[in-house]
């Protein structure tokens, strides 16, 4: 048998990336859960990736709805003190947010955001059946039979987001992605950023 003195995978190439911070000693959630709450009350929502759930329809970053605000104002510095990390040449430009709610039977369909920068997403609640979002590999490497074939994450076609409760996810805006139903008591709850970066 030969021996081969090289490792094979030189490098990983072209990764994508999930970020994620836990907001516990920033935040108390049972506040956020009372804007949430609020918002829940007037806002009849709308219908966009959500199917059988609730989408918020109203502005978010609002005095009204404090708590809110600070989960936004908090993925703007994590965002930037990122994009710092990383030395890139950008900060945070723009951010609007809306709250999900998904009962018992109601998910998400395959989506993406367009040409959004990052997105996000602050779990409120979540009940304990309850997963969180699936994240899609879309390039052509899902044409090839090595996509899947070992258990590798940098091989894998999908990846499914730890819905912790507290905790804040960023990701690049080009992932495609779906939240599924779950069979339980309880609503999962969460607040969903969008990101637009500019140069400095
Ligand atoms: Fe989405």
């Amino acid at each position: 048998m030969i021996e081969f003195k090289n490792c094979l995978i030189d490098r990983n190439v072209f990764p994508s990336f999930l970020l994620s911070t836990d907001l516990t000693c920033h935040v108390d959630n049972d506040d956020v859960i009372v804007d949430f709450l609020k918002v829940r009350k007037k806002d009849k929502g709308k219908k966009k990736t959500n199917v059988i759930g609730w989408h918020s329809d109203i502005k978010l970053h609002d005095p009204e709805y404090p708590h809110l605000c600070n989960v936004m104002d908090l993925a703007g510095t994590f965002t930037n003190q990122f994009l710092d990390n990383e030395e890139t040449n950008l900060h945070v430009t723009d951010m609007w947010c809306w709250l999900m709610e998904n009962g018992v039977g109601a998910y998400n369909v395959v989506h993406n955001h367009g040409k959004m920068d990052l997105i996000g997403v602050y779990y409120i609640e979540v009940p304990p059946k309850a997963e969180g979002m699936t994240l899609l590999r879309t390039d052509a490497f899902t044409h090839t039979r090595l996509c899947g074939s070992n258990k590798s994450p940098d091989f894998a076609i999908d990846f499914i987001v730890d819905a912790v409760v507290g905790r804040l996810y960023i990701m690049p805006g080009h992932l495609y992605h779906y939240v599924r139903p779950f069979d339980d008591k309880g609503f999962r709850r969460s607040l969903v950023f969008n990101i637009g970066v500019g140069k400095k």
